[in-house]
Order: C-alpha cells, then sequence, then structure tokens
C-alpha cells in the first residue's frame, strides 16, 4: 500500500509505542518520517530499525525553540511538512487534594501548549509552503470525561479536543485538517507505567489494573499501538479532505459519542 506515497511526516514522541507503530505504518504508506522525541538517542534506534524513510530528530515539546528549531529542520531536510502527528504526552496519577502544581504545570506544559505550538510551527511552515496538510491530535477517552485520580491529565487531553475543534476550524481556510484519534487502553510503556501507579494508589497486585481494564473493553482486550495505526493513515490521506476538527475514537467500544 502506498497511500502516503510522497508525503512528509513529523511525528512527536515517535521513538517507542503508538507514536513507533504510526511511524513504522506511514513508512510502510510511502511516507518519509521524522522520529521527533525528546529521548534522542531511542529516537535514532527506533529511525534506524525502521529503516531509510525514517529519520531522528532531537524535539522537547515544551520549549519552544526546540519546537521552533525541529520543524525547520525537518522542512529543510526534506522540502516541507505535509503531516503532524502531536502524540508526545506525559501521564500522572493523584487524588485531587494531592495534585501538585509542579505535575499540573509539567502535563499542562507538554500535553496541551506542547500539542498548540507545534501544530502552531508546523501550520505557519505548512501555510508559508501552500500546499495544505494534515494535522493529527492525540487525544484519549481521557479527554471524554473525568476520573476521580486521572484530574490533570483528563483535563489536558479534553484541552487537546477543544484545541482540534478550533485549529481545526481555523486552519482549513489554507487547507489543513486538524483532526484528532481518542484511544482507550493502549497496551506498552505508557501502561505498564499508568499500571505500577494505580497499583500503588489502589493498592492491586501489579499487572491488575491492567487485567481489569481490558476485561472491561466492549471489544474484549487492551487495545495495541496497531490498532489506531489505520485511523492515522485515514486522517493523514487524502480521503480525509473533507473531515474537519473531529475527534474519533478508537477504543474497542468504551466511548460513544
Ligand atoms: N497508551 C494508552 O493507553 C493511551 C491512551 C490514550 C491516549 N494515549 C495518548 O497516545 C499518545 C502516545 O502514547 P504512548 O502510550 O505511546 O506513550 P509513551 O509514554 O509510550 O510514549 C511517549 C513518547 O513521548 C516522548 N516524550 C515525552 N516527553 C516529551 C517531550 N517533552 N517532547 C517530545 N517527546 C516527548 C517520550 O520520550 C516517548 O517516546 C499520547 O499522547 C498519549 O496520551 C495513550
Amino acid at each position: 500500500m502506498s497511500r502516503l506515497a510522497g508525503k512528509t511526516a513529523l511525528i512527536t514522541g515517535a521513538a517507542r509505542g503508538i507514536g513507533q507503530a504510526f511511524a513504522e505504518r506511514y513508512v510502510a504508506e510511502g511516507a518519509t518520517v521524522a522520529i521527533a522525541d525528546i529521548d534522542l538517542e531511542r529516537a535514532t534506534a527506533t529511525a534506524s530499525r525502521i529503516g531509510k524513510q525514517a529519520f531522528a530528530v532531537h524535539l522537547d515539546v515544551s520549549d519552544q525553540a526546540s519546537i521552533d528549531a525541529a520543524v525547520r529542520t525537518v522542512a529543510e531536510r526534506t522540502g516541507g511538512i505535509d503531516i503532524l502527528i502531536n502524540n508526545a504526552a506525559l501521564f500522572d496519577l493523584a487524588p485531587i487534594v494531592e495534585i501538585t502544581r509542579e505535575s499540573f504545570d509539567r502535563l499542562f506544559s507538554i500535553n496541551v501548549a506542547g500539542t498548540l505550538f507545534t501544530l502552531q510551527a508546523v501550520a505557519r511552515s505548512m501555510i508559508a509552503r501552500g500546499q495544505g496538510g494534515k494535522i493529527i491530535n492525540m487525544a484519549s477517552q481521557a479527554g471524554r470525561r473525568g476520573e476521580a485520580l486521572v484530574g490533570v491529565y483528563c483535563a489536558t487531553k479534553a484541552a487537546v479536543i477543544s484545541l482540534t475543534q478550533s485549529a481545526g476550524l481555523d486552519l482549513i481556510k489554507h487547507g489543513i485538517n486538524v483532526n484528532a484519534i481518542a484511544p482507550g487502553v493502549v497496551d506498552g510503556e505508557h501502561w505498564d507505567h499508568v499500571d505500577a501507579l494505580f497499583a500503588r494508589h489502589e493498592n492491586l497486585a501489579p499487572g491488575e489494573k491492567k487485567r481489569l481494564v481490558g476485561n472491561a473493553v466492549p471489544f474484549g482486550r487492551m487495545g495495541t499501538a496497531q490498532d489506531l495505526t489505520g485511523m492515522a493513515v485515514f486522517l493523514a490521506s487524502q480521503e480525509a479532505d473533507y473531515i474537519v476538527a473531529q475527534t474519533y475514537n478508537v477504543d474497542g467500544g468504551n466511548w460513544m459519542n
């Protein structure tokens, strides 16, 4: 398949997990992919494993100079960015009365400001080039409703859904489609970390939270990163030209809208 032949994609947080699966699939669909991550060593290893259509670039989405440098580097190296996936994010967990300002600032700086200002830098570059583009933000089912122990992360993902709507409406006049994917529970290193946090706060055995959330998915299991790649290809393709400012649930039936 080559639904993204000749396209260049910048994927943030692509050194591992869902971002890495997006990068692998995009390359399989003919795209050139910049694996943009704060962990340059791992991004470099991921890019070399994927092959010569992928390359690593250092990016800290909480740092404006880093965003500007990474977007400039990728645009100059490839001739222009066609697709952005705003995928980098952090998770934290605490009861409301224990949330710290440090955790709040860190998550909002990466999950919300990082998403907005990376989107902004790439949108500016797409507008200057005049060929439109596709921007996909990673939201979450956590952005659809609050959760007792997950207040800050849920709020960041609700903000991502809202920013997707505003940016989608503002940028479509430039031929830039902004949409989002809201995954449910996706197994991998991220959920190993989430499971350990829940184990501590809910007094569960390691692996128990994963088992519980997996059993609760209507589809019958946790998602995999590969479960999300079809939507990521579709939203980046020409077939999604008329789709604007939407957030799609890809979650095995956890959430309906
Ligand atoms: N895994 C899930 O169950 C799940 C569910 C819903 C939504 N999501 C969302 O999907 C996206 C990917 O999740 P994942 O499970 O692959 O996460 P992950 O934690 O496995 O990977 C995140 C990547 O982001 C990078 N990163 C962290 N801080 C960064 C920064 N400041 N700048 C650039 N890169 C940075 C990390 O190095 C890592 O490679 C996230 O937006 C997450 O919120 C995940």
